[in-house]
């Protein structure tokens, strides 16, 4: 159970982030439901949470933006107090081709999914750090590891997430939190729902448990992360993607 554990999930509206959020809701955590522009959705992951007996708050804030994550981390500690597990979760893709990919679309990429780790992470280090059961869980992906085809701006991204869980592992281990990463294959979610139908049956072909993975079965792997039992785990990159090789 995580029931003295206050937990941020960023982009936690739609997706992996919601069923995340849910997850640690159910397990007790106080619950901090990130969104930038889903209200409704973001309101309607709140009430899943209370319904079945947690605490959540909703947080609207674009974790691209400092002043942005500032106030809303100075909302969680109102309602919550400090914060003892960060879920880095808020992410999103511009595809195209390298030849066609503008510096806008690199940056954009960069500021959300990089730039919004730094944000969160830099506004709660403090938390985290004084926590007696810190943990950082920053959500990378299988493109981080293999690259994949119209990706650059993202799979850059999510390679970055690897040196920088390693480096802040290193640098919190002295306080006994942990730094962890999770690197989920192909997610039904809205994103996936982006690709082409004929690529979607490509990368099925790849996936030896020949299934896409649901959102559940990240949503399992982060609890425990976040959960004492991952206690003497840190540094790590941790794949859920269905056997694909990399
Ligand atoms: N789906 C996959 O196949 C897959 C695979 C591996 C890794 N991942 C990673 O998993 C994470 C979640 O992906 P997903 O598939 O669940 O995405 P999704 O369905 O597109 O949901 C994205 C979530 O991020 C939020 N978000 C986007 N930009 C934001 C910003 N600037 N500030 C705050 N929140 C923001 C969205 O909130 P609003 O709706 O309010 O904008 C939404 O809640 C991402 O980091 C992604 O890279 C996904």
């Amino acid at each position: 159970m995580l029931s003295d554990q206050t937990c941020l999930v960023t982009g936690a509206s739609r997706g992996i982030g919601r069923g995340i959020a849910e997850e640690l809701g159910a397990h007790g955590a106080s619950v901090a439901v990130n969104y930038r522009s889903s209200e409704t959705e973001a309101y309607e992951v709140v009430d899943v949470i209370e319904d079945a007996g947690g605490q959540a708050i909703a947080v609207q804030g674009n974790v691209a933006d400092y002043d942005d994550v500032h106030g809303m981390c100075g909302r969680i500690h109102d309602a919550f107090g400090p914060a003892d597990v960060l879920v880095n979760n808020a992410g999103i893709t511009i595809d195209k081709k390298f030849e066609n990919m503008t510096r806008d679309d690199w940056d954009t990429v960069m500021d959300v999914n990089l730039g919004g780790v730094f944000n969160c992470t830099h506004c709660l280090y403090d938390d985290l750090r004084q926590s007696d059961q810190g943990r950082l869980i920053n959500i990378s992906s299988v493109v981080g590891q293999q690259g994949n085809y119209g990706q650059a701006n993202y799979a850059t991204t999510k390679s970055g997430l690897f040196g920088f869980t390693r480096t802040i592992a290193l640098e919190l281990a002295a306080s006994g939190t942990t730094a962890n990463c999770v690197a989920p294959g192909f997610v039904l979610t809205d994103m996936l729902e982006t690709v082409p139908e004929r690529v979607k049956e490509k990368i099925l072909d790849r996936i030896p448990l020949n299934r896409f993975a649901t959102v559940d079965d990240v949503a399992g792997l982060v609890r425990f992360l976040a959960s004492e039992d991952s206690g003497y785990m840190t540094g790590q990159i941790l794949a859920v993607n269905g056997g694909m090789e990399w």
